[in-house]
This record gives C-alpha cells, structure tokens and sequence, in this order.
C-alpha cells in the first residue's frame, strides 16, 4: 500500500514532476528537492521514490520546565519538516510548572505556572513553590487557547501532527499546588502523585482532557503516565477503599485502573491515549499506545501483545545527554549520546518477529529541558541529532549509512544556522573519552581484586575483573565500564607477587543531578603479605560536590613502594542515594 506521505519526484533536463497521493507526499517531494538545493546550485536530473519507514517521526519538547514561545516551536517546526519529521510531542504540564490555559480550572494557569526561579538547581535546592502570575521575578509562562490554535494551524501548513501530553498520575506537583485536594493527603506540596482513590481525580482529569481533546485534532493524547511514585497510595484511605473496591492487588494495579479508567474516557472522545512504558505496570490498557523510554524490552513485549509502540529508549533517542565531551558542552543531565550512536539506532530489533514489527510505529526524540533555560541551548540539543531521528524513522535500515549522512547532515547544519538556530558545531566534534578508546596497561591489568563490599548490582561493570581490566570508562557511567557503589568502595588488589610500585590511583565522576559524587577521599595502604598494611597516603576531596556538570578526577599518589597487596578505600559522601563510580585501579 502507497503511503499517505509517499512521492514519485522526477527532475529533469527543464522541468520537475512531482507525484504524491496527498498534499503530504507532495509537501515532501519539495523538502527534498530544498535539501538538493542546499548541497549544489545545480540539481542533478533525477527519479527518486520515496516512503517512509515509519508513520511516527516524532520530536519531544519539554515546555514545563522550561516554557517557550509559540514562535520557538514554529521556528522548530520549520527545521522538522524539511527532515520529514511529521510529530511534535508537547509535554504541556509536569512538576516544572502547567503551560495550556484550562478554562474550568484558571489557577493552573494564574498560579501552577509560574515559580520563583528560572535555574533549575534554584528551584530544586529551595521548597519547590509555585508563585502567583505576576509576582516580581515569577518565571513561566502559558499557551492561551489563542496560541494553541495558531500553533496548530503553524502546524497543519507544515504538515505535523501536534500531540499534547498531560501528565499523570505522576509528575503532578503543580496540580497539587493549585487544587491539593487532588492529592492523598491534601497538602498543597510535598506531594507528586495525584489520587487515584478520590473520585474528584477522575473528575478533575476528565474536565482537563475534555477542553484539551476540543482543541487539539490530534489521532492521540498523551496521558504520561511515567515515574509516579505511588508512596502515598499506600496508605492513603481513600486509596486503599478503591483498591479494595476494585478488587486491586497492589498499587500497581491501582495505577492501571487509573490509566483503563482515562483510557476509556479518552477512547470515548475518538481518541488514543500514549503512555510512557510505566503505563505497563499493573496491566496495559487495552488500546493503548507505549512510549518504550526505559530501554526497548518494555516497548518490544507490548509491540508482542499487540499494542503499538512507539520507540524512543533513553540511551539512543534522548537528545537532553550530552552529544559531545561533556567538558566542552553545555550543563546536561549526563549520559552521552553522539550523532552516530542515535543514528546507529534500529527500531525494529533484529530477532522481532513481523508480527510485532508491525506495531512498532515509530521513533521519537526527546529533549527534557531541566538545564536548558535558553532557546538557543534547546536548539543546540536538538540539531543535529533530531536529523538522525528523522532519517531512522524514514529511510530502510538498509538504506543508512553514516558517513553519506554526516555529510548531508554538515549542509543542513549550515543551512539552519544560515536562519539563526544556534547548532552543535559538528565539524569540530571531540568525541569519545580518548582513554577509554584503547585498552591501556598497567601492573594490576589481570590481578585479583577483593571486594570488602561489593559493588552495587545496578552498576557491575564487568563485575569482579571490572577495576583490573585496562579497560577505563567513557563519558557514560551507564556503559558498563564504570562500576557503581552506593557504599565506600573498598577493595584490595593482589598483584601476584611483590612488586615495585610507583603510582596508585584511580579516577571518579561527579554528576550531582544523577547522583554521581566524588569521594570525600581515598586511602591507600599496601602490604607485602596481605596481614600488615602500611598506610601510602590520603588523598583528600579538592572539588565541591555541589556543582552543576559532569566532571572526572583522578585520586592518585606517587610513591615508592615494594609490595605485593593495595589496599584502596574511597569513602563516600555522607549524602542519601549517592553513587561513586570509578573505572580501573591504575597501578605503575
Ligand atoms: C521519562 O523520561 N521520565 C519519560
Ligand atoms: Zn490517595
């Protein structure tokens, strides 16, 4: 079957046919031809046919926690359609603050959207308030229903579908600031998840769905659904009677009576809800659409039961991890995703029957704005990685190469930076951490190191051999280099036989958003026959452990030992939840 969004362009010698089925199709046949025209002045005589991949090509906005302009999504929407992007996702309402104007509730907008400060870390260092529209220094902002019909009508012109997210049951916090009484316990703050026990929830959302379901056009809402912390639920009497009244096992359960419930309201209106993979938990609504975000097996076994999915697993498509060496970019919430890694991406896993295959509608990226104030920093997230996006949702897997697709991507790069989006500076990519690109050596490369404590299941590594293996991590605590301990790390390696040594030391990260932190210092002592130490030095903590960013340091020491044991303790930041991660004990 033709797709909606196919074409037949044929450019020759004096003129150029452009074939589509649809006003889509034929819209995209001239971004093609924009692209050509961008690489050479002269056009080359082609017959090119064309469709897409995928129906979903879809880009996130986040504009909770940071609100931006009509003009911005427009602006952003002219750079998706000329990559064919045909989704904009926008993540109208969070914690951050609530950004569509609600007739039937005014103070989510004369209040939940609006807070003190504008710096993240600010906000989310200080009790987390909302403030009243036009207090001094309030920072927010909202879409009036005004803006979201020109919005819209931006978008029908370039050929995007505009799906609004309102969120729940989870990342709730604003609600609750405005109306508490949505919330278990009643308390204006303090509380992220909304009630699912009390019938006003249901009201409440219901209302909300209905004014926003008026305005959008939209095939889908997206009800959220990710993260809820479901604490409360558990003790809350309101909770407990409609989890006893329904017959509901666990909270879990009594989310996914939550979800059916909006589901079924949503179905109602004509509509489809999108829910982040979380919706999974406690049993999937029935028409429902998931957002596989955590990795891809939650979107792969609803793809398998039927339901479709749209792909978007935070280590491939999530735009907001840096692109580059994170001591050359801006502040990120970690991570790290290139250019190549989102564009090495295939939504359709080998080993995926076609079956599943079939539900498998699409990929998006997404851009969560914490430590992104400025336009400009968003667009600089966005461009170039939302062009891998776009091609990975249009072009056959077969069809991708790298190296062609940088060099396009280089010419629309300038051509987008020519109409004033700021973009990461491509040409000059730093890459990888140039130390974890090859194996290095080092006397302990193979000894045996012993655990006192033993390293966090989440965050192995290679396990045991992970510290002595020469293999040092990359920018990315998640790559499975970096071993991970919510304790001291304590650990004592045994080089075989007495040695000479010379230099002991090892390298720890710090990202204070992810709950990253370096030791407040390490001790190293060694020995000769593994019963008497003979303590070498400490090594003391010279970095704060509040600042923004993602930083690495090495905690070593020159000495001039003879020995055989290292005994290697890194004492961890009297601090709830925080990690240390260290890659390999470096011994010479
Ligand atoms: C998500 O990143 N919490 C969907
Ligand atoms: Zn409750």
């Amino acid at each position: 079957m033709m797709s909606d969004e196919a074409y037949v362009l044929k450019i020759g010698q004096s003129r150029i046919d452009i074939n589509a089925m649809t006003a889509t199709g034929a819209f995209y046949a001239l971004q093609s031809i924009v692209q050509m025209a961008e690489k050479s002045r002269n056009i080359k005589c082609c017959m090119i046919y064309d469709c897409p991949r995928f129906g979903y090509r879809g880009l996130h906005f986040d504009v909770s926690r940071h609100f931006r302009t009509k003009e911005f999504l427009m602006k952003q929407m002219d750079a998706m359609a000329l990559v064919k992007l045909n989704r904009m996702h926008l993540h109208l309402t969070d914690g951050a603050g609530w950004r569509i104007e609600i007739e039937s509730y005014p103070r989510l907008t004369e209040f939940a959207a609006w807070r003190p400060y504008r710096k993240w870390s600010d906000w989310w260092s200080s009790e987390r308030n909302y403030c009243e529209s036009g207090t001094v220094g309030a920072y927010g902002g909202y879409y009036t229903k005004k803006d979201i019909k020109e919005i819209l009508e931006y978008a029908d012109r370039k050929h995007i579908e505009v799906i609004p997210e309102i969120e729940m049951p989870g990342h709730s916090d604003e609600v609750i600031a405005a109306y508490p009484e949505l919330s278990c316990d009643g308390r204006q703050y303090g509380n992220c998840d909304l009630c699912p026990g009390k019938e006003e929830t249901y009201e409440f959302m219901e209302n909300v769905l209905e004014e926003v379901m008026a305005l959008f056009p939209s095939e889908y809402v997206h009800i959220g659904g990710d993260e809820a912390s479901k604490e409360r639920w558990k003790t809350c009497p309101d909770c407990k009677r409609r989890m006893q009244e329904e017959c509901l096992a666990d909270v879990d359960e009594l989310q996914s009576y939550f979800i059916h419930r909006i589901e079924r309201f949503v179905n109602s209106h004509g509509k489809k809800i999108i829910g982040w993979d979380e919706i999974m938990q406690g049993g999937l609504a029935p028409n429902a659409t998931v957002m596989s975000w955590q990795g891809t097996e939650a979107g792969i076994s609803a793809a398998k039961a039927g339901h479709d999915v749209i792909m978007t697993p935070n280590a491939y498509c999530y735009l907001n991890y840096t692109q580059d060496a994170p001591f050359k970019e801006p502040e990120s919430i970690g991570g790290y995703v290139t250019l190549d890694k989102v564009y090495s991406y295939d939504p359709v896993e080998s080993g995926i029957d076609k079956d599943a295959a079939s539900h498998i509608i699409g990929i998006q990226g997404n851009l969560w704005a914490e430590y992104l104030p400025d336009d400009c920093m968003a667009e600089y997230m966005y461009y170039p990685r939302a062009f891998a996006i776009a091609e990975t949702g249009w072009s056959k897997e077969e069809n991708k190469d790298f190296g062609n697709f940088k060099n396009r991507t280089l010419g629309l790069l300038q051509l987008l930076r020519g109409k004033g989006y700021k973009t990461f500076d491509l040409e000059n990519e730093y890459g990888e951490r140039k130390e974890s690109l090859n194996p290095i050596k080092h006397l302990a490369v193979g000894a045996a190191v012993d655990y006192s404590i033993r390293y966090d299941s989440k965050y192995p590594a290679t396990g045991k051999e992970a510290l002595a293996d020469g293999l040092l991590g990359s920018w990315s605590y998640g790559d499975g280099r970096w071993q991970g301990f919510l304790t001291d790390v304590d650990v004592t390696v045994d080089l075989g036989e007495v040695k000479p040594v010379h230099y002991i030391g090892a390298t720890f990260m710090q990202i204070i958003s992810a709950w990253v932190y370096m030791p407040e210092e390490v001790r190293i002592s060694v020995s000769t026959d593994g019963g008497t130490f003979s303590h070498v030095g400490t090594v003391f903590r010279d970095f704060p452990a509040t600042v923004d960013g993602l930083y690495f340091k090495t905690y070593g020491l020159v000495c001039d030992e003879s020995c055989r044991y290292i005994y290697f303790q890194a004492v961890r930041p009297q601090i709830d939840g925080a990690w240390l991660f260290t890659d390999e004990i470096v011994i010479n």
